[in-house]
């Protein structure tokens, strides 16, 4: 029986104009630009500063940029993943708004939360699809408005993040290349050092959690690190050694941004190059759902066909995983 391969065909994406610096931030909180750099390799991070505007405006514009790139149709589209831990609402998944917004018409559109390993697992979600033979073209969207969770006069957690999105479309391919192998892993205790406290069926929302700032992001940073280190070295090293894969055979590591010295320590594990690693967190800090086709967008011109590229990704939850993908075009 001959498989279906699912490929990346096309890449989109989108942050918005305001950028937020570092300097910045040092009037805001008792924080400053040598520490945020050292700490995490951040040195600014896009914000949507229109309030009217939630992730779908993010999500809309990247599928928007990939239509345009690819040169087809909204209505040739079969399904929307959008890959977001800031849904527009807790109810009525953004990913059908978004749909009806770009006029995708024929498709059917769900959201997908794993903090930020959704993209990760959206990726194997979007591939699998099109691998069943049932769909042709499934567009993938990871979009974060990271803004509206944070609480900015919190040094912790608001010098971290920023918004953006980016769009992948997954499509059959006859050569076999694209996605290859998967190693995807959760652990439930970690929902303590990373969390939304409230909002949700546990907590829902009261006074008293608006008061508490039960609203805002979480994060028990020096847990999280720990474990953020540990795990995305050990299943990148995983699918690395099951594929038989060497340093020399991985064209790319694509890893989540959440600190670069997370990303130093993965890819110094996998034994791969600096020069092969790709990184954008200066620019964008963490956009969560959006890390991934970020990087992909912004590496885009120097991929080539047949490329071996592993991504990995850690987030709250536990979530975590690796993917090993062959890259399938040159621009
Ligand atoms: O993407 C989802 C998964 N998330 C992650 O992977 C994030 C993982 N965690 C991290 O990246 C890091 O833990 C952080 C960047 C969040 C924090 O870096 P750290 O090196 O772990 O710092 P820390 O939390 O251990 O804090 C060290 C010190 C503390 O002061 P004391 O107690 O040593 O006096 C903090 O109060 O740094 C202080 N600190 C700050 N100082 C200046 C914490 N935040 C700041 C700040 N500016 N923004």
């Amino acid at each position: 029986m001959n498989k279906i391969t699912a490929a990346i065909t096309a890449v989109g994406a989108y942050v918005p104009d305001y950028v937020l610096t570092n300097a910045i931030l040092e009037t805001m909180v008792d924080t400053n630009d040598e520490w945020i750099t050292t700490r995490t390799g951040i040195k600014e991070r896009r914000i949507l500063k229109d309030s009217s505007k939630g992730t779908s405006f993010l999500a809309i514009k990247a599928a928007e940029n990939l239509l345009e790139k690819r040169g087809i149709k909204a209505e040739e589209i079969d399904l929307i993943i959008v890959a977001t831990a800031t849904p527009d609402m807790p109810v009525a998944a953004t990913a059908a708004y978004v749909a009806s917004e770009i006029g995708a018409v024929n498709a059917f559109a769900f959201d997908l939360q794993a903090a930020c390993s959704s993209f990760l697992y959206g990726m194997s979600s979007a591939a699998s699809y099109i691998q069943s033979g049932r769909y042709k073209k499934v567009l993938l969207i990871g979009a974060d408005k990271m803004s509206s969770i944070l609480d900015y006069t919190d040094r912790a957690t608001c010098i971290i993040f920023g918004d953006g999105a980016g769009a992948v479309l997954f499509e059959p391919n006859d050569e076999h290349i694209g996605f290859v192998d998967e190693y995807l892993r959760s652990d439930g205790i970690g929902r303590e050092f990373l969390k939304i406290e409230a909002g949700g069926s546990l907590l829902p929302p009261s006074l008293e959690t608006v008061q508490n700032k039960q609203h805002y992001v979480f994060q028990d940073g020096r847990n999280v690190f720990k474990h953020a280190v540990s795990n995305m070295a050990d299943v990148a090293e995983k699918i690395m050694t099951r594929n038989q894969l060497t340093q020399e055979d991985v064209s790319w590591l694509v890893p989540h941004q959440a600190n670069r010295r997370i990303i130093d320590a993965t890819a110094q594990r996998m034994g791969v190059s600096e020069n092969k690693v790709m990184i954008n967190i200066h620019k964008y800090g963490n956009t969560t759902s959006a890390t991934l086709p970020l990087l992909l967008n912004d590496y885009e011109k120097q991929l080539n066909k047949g490329d071996n590229l592993v991504f990995a990704a850690f987030g709250g939850g536990f979530t975590w995983g690796s993917i090993y993908l062959k890259w399938a075009y040159n621009s």
